[in-house]
């Protein structure tokens, strides 16, 4: 099958994650998982300063936002409560012919369709074919259970089931009066939380975007009733000047407003903050009106009394939810797809030619030389400054480079390069979006300068090295 661009661009963004240590497939050595991903020491700085970032944002800057750190296996009853032990599914249907297995929904959207509700349960129209072999052969939609079991304890029976948490919400929901009385906050105020989740996905695709783990970022707003629309907006906007200031553009960041009838079954109102990636516009976030759903659940089913009292008034309710739930590995992989630029350069700076934007796949034309740059934020860039010593074979180069490293260091994370001509070590750390690197040559030995070189404009600039801490304070805030 011929690829399109969007899946060459996919594979060389893949590509460069591997070779340089951002995404690794899982248990790499044995052909890797499905759904399963795991970070390399560049990714796992990217999504640290991801969730740094969020943190800041969500609880250090609101004073009446809380955190919570809870546990992935939770007592079965809460997925009772919460409606995902017996909700939580996807009705799915097998080709007979290739024996793929679809999402019925997603399959009948594709081709035109609606799928038919029934008393039992879905059907599908007659014209639906197997999108990968063509076959009319489908089976009837069944349900596809979509959360992880395990077993408590030596006995494999029901009695010990439990799941790995689907989404980190219900840690929240659960420990809201513990929250409530231990925190000495009042209504409005919030509770958030970042941990793994697990949904056994049918067809996990799309690079790291559709996963059976990962990681999510939640909030639970608690809100007086009435109230849910203001708040609504308010953490719509607070989400949507995150995602810019994090360098995703607004124009591939767009609102996307479920209809009505097609809410989540706890849902009043939800707006998707989606993305623009190579493969398709794409859900980063979903900022929901949860209504009172889950704490009346969870009420009625643990008998404990979830009510607020409004000291003031002395008014007694059930808080009403605002929950903004976004993705880190879909953030970190939107970040990356960004940032990621692949220009032609003119080799030499006076033949007159113009930079250029690559085309995924072809070789730079005659008088260029290719550069892959990750243009990441400074707040998000994993390595912030890179430090060089001009020849790695003199001893007087490398001693002051290394003290110099050595204070950098202590502030920001940093990375020491001292192999290979200047020029390819610049290029190592545009690959991986350094945005600043600092060569070390004769002349700092005499006059103590260095050179400051930036990544996107690749200008270079002479600075006092006693300036250069405060020089680099102010250009990565
Ligand atoms: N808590 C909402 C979600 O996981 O999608």
């Amino acid at each position: 099958m011929k690829k399109t661009k969007a899946t060459k661009l996919m594979d060389a963004i893949a590509s460069l994650c591997k070779r340089r240590g951002f995404i690794f497939q899982s248990s790499d050595i044995y052909g890797g998982i499905a759904g399963f991903w795991d970070y390399g020491p560049l990714g796992t700085e990217l999504k640290r300063n991801i969730r740094e970032s969020w943190w800041k944002s969500i609880v250090q800057t609101h004073e009446n936002v809380v955190g919570l750190d809870s546990s992935i296996i939770m007592h079965p009853r809460v997925w009772e409560a919460s409606g995902h032990i017996g909700g939580f599914s996807d009705p799915m249907v097998d080709c007979k012919s290739c024996k793929k297995r679809f999402k019925a929904d997603g399959l009948c959207e594709e081709q035109g369709e609606d799928l038919i509700t029934t008393e039992k349960g879905f059907a599908l129209p007659e014209n639906i074919k197997c999108p990968n072999c063509g076959s009319r052969e489908l089976t009837e939609p069944r349900d596809f259970d979509l959360m992880f079991k395990t077993f408590i304890g030596p006995v494999e029976d029901d009695s010990a089931r439990a799941y790995l948490r689907p989404e980190t919400a219900q840690g929240i929901f659960t420990q809201f009066s513990n929250v409530l009385a231990t925190s000495r906050q009042k209504i409005p105020f919030g509770i958030a939380q970042i941990g793994k989740a697990f949904r056994n996905e049918i067809n996990p695709r799309n690079f790291t975007f559709r996963s059976r783990e990962f990681e999510q970022m939640e909030l639970e707003f608690f809100v007086e009733p009435g109230t849910s629309e203001k708040w609504h907006t308010y953490w719509l906007e607070e989400r949507l000047k995150w995602y810019e200031k994090v360098g995703l553009s607004s124009d591939n960041i767009h609102k996307d407003v479920h209809p009505k009838d097609k809410l989540a079954h706890y849902a009043t109102a939800c707006v998707d903050v989606a993305y623009d990636f190579p493969f398709g516009r794409q859900e980063l976030e979903g900022v929901a009106a949860r209504g009172c759903f889950d704490l009346t659940q969870h009420q009625e089913c643990s008998g404990k009394s979830l009510e607020y009292t409004d000291q003031e008034t002395n008014e007694r309710y059930i808080p009403h939810v605002i929950e903004p739930s976004a993705g880190v590995d879909r953030i970190a992989l939107a970040l990356i797809c960004e940032a990621y630029h692949v220009e032609w350069l003119p080799k030499k700076n006076d033949s007159g030619l113009e930079p250029l934007e690559a085309e995924p796949g072809l070789r730079a034309p005659d008088g260029y030389e290719e550069r892959t740059v990750l243009r990441f934020a400074p707040t998000i860039a994993p390595i912030k400054v890179a430090v060089f010593p001009l020849l790695k074979n003199k001893p007087e180069l490398v001693s002051k480079a290394r003290e110099l490293f050595e204070q950098l260091q202590a502030i920001w994370p940093c990375f020491w390069d001292q192999t290979g001509a200047i020029g390819r070590r610049y290029r190592r750390q545009d690959e991986i979006g350094t945005p600043y690197a600092v060569t070390i040559d004769f002349d700092t030995l005499e006059d103590n300068t260095i050179t400051l070189r930036e990544r996107d404009s690749m200008k270079q600039i002479r600075v006092p090295i006693n300036e250069l801490i405060s020089i680099l304070s102010e250009k990565l805030k």
